[in-house]
């Protein structure tokens, strides 16, 4: 199906919920026959979309299929920027090369990379990160903000104040942030985000924010050696999560947040997201690559930087660090 018809399809569904639509206003609004309106309804079909088609009436969407791909993603999805081109794929190696790659071709902010597994998926520090297939949310959003470099680590933080209040929205649970980017569930990581940068020296050419979100994993499908530190939504939950629904709400989320921002500074994130904070006021242990530092998490600087009071009352600026938590 072309991509033009696709689009107006859903976003007709999207604006008329739960409603019929006819043969005849769906072939107006694409300019095409009623018997092309037919085909191009069994093609949702296809790609598993349930649409229910009622003499007189007309058709409606009710039930959408499991999968991540654009289609699915779109429907229901009311954001200006974020997420408006979707670039989606059943296997990659890694979101983020994908949209670095982009990025370099010029995609327009809000490109949204999303794949339904990842074989060589990263984390920070270059580390792995488990992404098997149909049970997460893979996915790698080019932004071009006007900021300069320096700033850039204050879009991790905004991006994980989305992703909470995304979960927030659609389960009853209380996710917590871990600085700078880990996302908590009952002391389990169930988010990482990974923040990328093209720039030169005082210009930010593109942003790449990785986010990897375990949503429906059973225990069985972490390895052995994450099941003490990683959890899933659906192990938290209860039940399982409409992964495209939980997209579209982390994208909703994150285009309020930036678009604050842009506008306002970072200050009303900074607030929002200590609110958040498991560890502000906490006695943790920062890992940096220059040694340890022990002492109370005291608050992060209008540029998202950690502050940690050590023993001695001296306050030492975190930049990069793996953070320990006291139990
Ligand atoms: C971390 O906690 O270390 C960050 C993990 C980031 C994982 C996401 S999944 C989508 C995107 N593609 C990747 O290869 N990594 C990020």
């Amino acid at each position: 199906m072309q991509t033009d018809v696709r689009k107006k399809l859903l976003e007709a569904f999207t604006n008329h919920e739960d409603e019929y639509l006819s043969g005849q206003y769906l072939a107006d609004l694409i300019g095409c026959s009623r018997t092309a309106v037919w085909k191009h309804i069994e093609d949702l079909r296809k790609e598993g979309f349930t649409l229910e088609a009622v003499r007189r009436k007309g058709y409606r969407i009710t039930q959408t299929s499991k999968t991540v791909s654009e289609n699915e993603i779109r429907l229901g999805l009311k954001t200006n920027t974020l997420g408006q081109q979707i670039h989606y794929e059943e296997s990659v190696e890694s979101t983020q090369k994908i949209a670095h790659r982009l990025a370099y071709d010029e995609a327009p902010e809000g490109t949204l990379v999303v794949a339904e597994e990842q074989t060589c998926g990263r984390g920070r520090m270059d580390r792995a990160w488990h992404s098997p297939k149909y049970t997460g949310i893979w996915m790698s959003l080019i932004l071009r903000p006007n900021i300069p470099p320096p700033k850039a680590p204050q879009l991790t933080l905004i991006a994980a104040v989305a992703v909470v209040q995304a979960m927030e929205q659609m389960t009853s649970l209380t996710p917590q942030i871990k600085w700078p980017n880990d996302i908590l569930i009952a002391g389990k990581k169930v988010t990482g985000i990974l923040t990328e940068l093209q720039a030169d020296s005082d210009r930010i050419i593109s942003v790449i924010i990785g986010i990897g979100m375990n949503v429906n994993q059973k225990e069985e499908d972490f390895p052995e050696e994450l099941r003490k530190i990683a959890t899933s939504l659906m192990q938290e939950e209860g039940v399982e999560i409409d992964r495209a629904a939980l997209i579209r709400a982390v994208l909703t989320k994150l285009e309020t947040l930036y678009q604050l921002y842009l506008e306002k500074g970072f200050y009303p994130i900074k607030l929002l997201w200590e609110s958040y904070a498991i560890s502000i006021g906490n006695n943790i242990t920062a890992r940096t690559l220059t040694g340890n530092i022990y002492g109370k998490a005291a608050g992060i600087t209008e540029d998202g930087v950690l502050l940690v009071e050590d023993l001695e009352g001296k306050t030492h600026h975190i930049y990069s660090a793996d953070i320990e938590l006291e139990r």
